[in-house]
This record gives C-alpha cells, structure tokens and sequence, in this order.
C-alpha cells in the first residue's frame, strides 16, 4: 500500500497533507501556510537557529522532542512526528516555564532570535538532563543572539532545567506516544507523482525498487546539507526520496566488534554509543554543526555527500570504518577511503545507497585522535578535519593510519606521512616532526576562503605532533583550549 498524503501532529490534531512540494520547507509551511509567524527566518541555511522548531517521536518507547532547523527541514521529513512551534507552548496568560523565565531575566531584546531561544531550551527542558552550563552551552551553539548577549538567557535556563519536566506536554507525554505510533502506519510514503515527488519509503525494498526506477531522484537523509540546495542554491529537485522511515537504515548496533549505523541514524541519537566506542568521537560529536543539525543528520549523509571536507570520514577512515553500500544486486561493504575517488564522484554504482557504517572497537594499544580545525569552536566547518589511530607496542609506533579532509578533493589517508610514523616512538616530538614534512609529499592543498594552502599544510603537521605527543602521555590540558578528555570523559 503506498500512502499519498504527508501526516504528523499538530496541536492534538492529524494534519494530512497531500499537496506539497518536493522541497517545501517546515518554515515555508509553518508561517505561509498556517500563518504561524511565530517561528522566524534569519539565515534560512540551518546556521542562526531562529527558525527552531520541536518534532516530538517515540524512540525507545518514550516520546522525546528535538530542537530542528526549520528553514532546511522538509514538510515531507516530517510524517509521523508531532510538530511544535513557540505559539504552542503557552499563551500571553500563562506563559509556558520556559517562555516566563526568559521574561523574568530579560533574556530578549529584539525578540528576533527568541522564538529560536525558546524552543531549544524547551527541548532541553523536555529532556531533563542536568543544567550544567557545558550541557547548556553545546545545547545552544545553534541559536545566535546579536543583542541581548547570552548571560541572561543562561540565567532563565538554569533557572527551570535540571528537573523533571512539569507541563502540559510531559503531561499529555502518553497519550501523544500512543498518537504518534498509531500514525507509524509502515505503508510507504508518495507525495506527488512519477515525474515530481517526495517519497518516504517503508523498507530497503521499496527504496531500492523506487531508486531504480527514479536514479535521478535525490536521496535525502536529514537534508542539512540538501536544505541548502533547495534555499540557497535554488535547484530545482523534482523527484526527492526520503530514507528517514525505512527500518533497516535505522539500526544501531553495539557489539565487541565495534558499532554498527545506519544511515538514517541521526548524529544525536548515535551520540552516546560514538562517545562509548571512542570517547575522541564522542568529543567531535560535540562539534558537528548543532543540537538542530545533529538532530536531523546522519553520518551516512556525511559520508554519500562525499565532502571533502565532512567531519565525519576523515575521523571514521582513521578508526578503520567500513561502509556498506547496498543496491538491487545486493549489498557491497568497502574500506571508507576507496569509497571516495574524486571531487564530487564516489564509488557508488547507479541505484546503489549508502545503507550503514560500520565502525570498529579501538583495540587496547590503540591510540586514537579526532582534531577539527575550525576559525568558530562551534557550529562551523572544518578548515582542516584530522584523524589518527596508532597501534602503539613497548613505546613505539607499529602501525598508523592518518587521514584529513580540507587537504585534497576527497578525504584522504596520508600515505607517505604513515609509513614514516612506523617505529615513531610515541611522544617523540622531534621524531612526529619529521614525519609530518611528509605531508607534502602526500597532499597539495588549495587556498580558499576558509585558510591558505600553507596554512593547511602547517596545521596538519602541527596536529600530527599534537596526536603523537597526546599518544605519549602529554597533559591534554596542555594541548587543547577546550574538550581536555579528563574532563569530558567525566562529563
Ligand atoms: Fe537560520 Fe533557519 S533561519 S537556522
Ligand atoms: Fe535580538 Fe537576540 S534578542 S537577536
């Protein structure tokens, strides 16, 4: 059976759509449709979080709310869920605690960001974790402020976070999972027809089956990077296959061997399983776009865009990660580096996915590191993106794998620079200086607005010495400004 309208809670209600584009925006539906201008439009590329709404879904059988970005997440990528804007929380009465304590410490001045403001925090409020400002500020790293600076908007968070959520929502939390599962109808998902579509398959098979008849449709996993392809670029993409609903790409599996995710697991539910099978990862997790984009994407979405300068693949090549690609004739697994053969081209046959990643259990005398070299220390992208892991035996270095994006067309190992880490012993730094001159021999970076060529080409070697040295013992307290591991393994 295939279903021909898009649906999804609103208010307590099912709204059933079945005229939508392709590539319309929550945003565009929200303020043009429903004339729900509550929710605003800074950027409309997923950076400022003006635009932040709640989807509430049941994960493990409990209903969980997640700040997105509105402005890149399509009307579509919404089946199945509950949507909440600021207009819902509360009304002008009786302010919802989130809404009262922005009020009670000044926490706007404009008001332009604060609906953005408003729904993050009501999402952390949902989630009740601790008010700890580290929780607090990476929560936030996507809603910008020009004005009313962050002080006081901190002061109204730690003002009603820390405990159990106490509203109208965590009231009615039961009954909305319950509405919410009945809506979880696994028929697939077609919104238009053969020629201009938005498709939400139930399964591998019906995707694969759509796929091959459509291989010029775009396969959308959480479209942060598509959403900006559609509001920026302007391209026109008629034919548009969401895999969110497609149960076999949602698998997330930890096992001795190492961590098994689909593609269609987004970076915040994978968080906690990365941090547990490399608590570097779980650092880097941190500073992946923001809570809105790591709600929406997924690392296979990383790795099938084949940026070369993603967060993810140069860190997964140097763990040793695997991917599995998976088509009508079946599946294919790959080392992740030979996925990625040229600017723009990856080793993906015609109606083939990428369908998970597998990533392996650091071993004992593994030492691992994940560096991202960025001007901002949040929400933004990777001048240079680092990956080490050494298999270090009596002191010494006996094998290495390094791989970095930002410094080719594709994310690439450092073969020259490896092999001379071979014998390195580990916290040697004169030794890992020698090794990084062979970083030249293995990348010709470009200048481009995010950092010259030499600065790239520098860094790296400065990243390189940093691993070893850190791999040696060093005080990470004196090799990092932020994210000393000590800490965040305790945090
Ligand atoms: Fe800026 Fe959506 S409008 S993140
Ligand atoms: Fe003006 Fe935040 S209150 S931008």
């Amino acid at each position: 059976m295939t279903r021909s309208a898009v649906r999804f809670v609103r208010r307590g209600q099912v709204v059933a759509l079945d005229d939508v584009a392709p590539t319309a925006t929550l945003l565009d539906y929200l303020r043009l449709s429903e004339d729900a201008k509550g929710t605003k439009e800074g950027c409309n590329e997923g950076d400022c979080g003006a635009c932040t709404i709640a989807l509430g879904r049941v994960r493990d059988g409990r209903l969980v709310y997640e700040p997105v970005n509105a402005c890149i997440h399509l009307v579509g990528m919404a089946d199945g869920a509950e949507v909440v804007t600021v207009e819902d929380l509360g009304t002008p009465e009786a302010l919802h605690p989130v809404q009262q304590a922005m009020m009670e410490h000044h926490g706007a001045q404009c008001g332009f960001c604060t609906p953005g403001f408003v729904m993050s925090l009501f999402t952390l409020y949902q989630d009740g974790r601790a008010s700890d400002r580290e929780t607090l500020n990476g929560w936030l790293a996507g809603n910008l402020c020009r004005c009313t600076g962050y002080r006081p908007i901190a002061d109204a968070a730690f003002a009603v976070l820390g405990r159990p959520a106490d509203d109208a929502f965590a009231q009615a939390a039961g009954a909305r999972a319950a509405e919410l599962a009945a809506l979880d109808d696994g028929e697939d998902l077609l919104l238009g027809d053969e020629t201009r579509f938005f498709a939400a398959p139930a399964s591998l098979a019906a995707l694969l089956a759509l796929y091959g008849r459509h291989p010029d449709a775009v396969i959308v996993a959480g479209a942060t990077d598509v959403g900006l392809w559609i509001t920026k670029a302007l391209r026109e993409l008629p034919k548009i296959i969401w895999i969110g609903r497609v149960g076999e790409l949602k698998t997330l599996e930890e096992s001795e061997a190492g961590l098994t995710l689909g593609a269609a697991v987004t970076y915040n539910r994978a968080e906690a399983a990365v941090a547990r099978l490399e608590p570097e990862l779980g650092l880097l997790w941190r500073r992946i776009g923001s809570r809105q984009v790591r709600a929406a994407g997924t690392v296979g979405g990383n790795v099938a865009n084949g940026s070369p300068i993603g967060d993810t693949p140069p860190a997964l090549i140097a763990l040793g990660a695997q991917v599995v690609l998976a088509g009508a004739e079946g599946e294919r697994t790959l080392p992740l580096e030979d996925f990625f053969i040229a600017y723009g081209r990856q080793d993906r046959r015609p109606g083939e996915i990428v369908a998970r990643l597998v990533l392996p259990k650091p071993g004992p005398n593994t030492v691992y590191r994940a560096f991202k070299l960025s001007k901002r220390f949040d929400q933004d992208i990777s001048a240079v993106m680092a990956g080490f892991r050494f298999e270090v035996e009596d002191g010494r270095i006996v094998s290495a794998r390094v791989a970095f994006g930002g410094m080719a067309a594709t994310p690439k190992r450092a073969a020259a620079t490896e092999a001379a880490l071979v014998g390195c012993p580990v916290g040697d730094i004169a030794a890992a200086r020698a090794a990084a001159d062979m970083l030249a021999q293995d990348f010709a970076p470009i200048d481009d607005m995010r950092a010259s060529a030499a600065y790239r080409l520098d860094a790296a070697g400065v990243l390189l010495v940093k691993a070893v040295a850190e791999a040696g013992g060093a005080d990470t307290r004196h090799t990092r400004l932020r994210g000393f591991r000590e800490e965040c393994a305790h945090g």
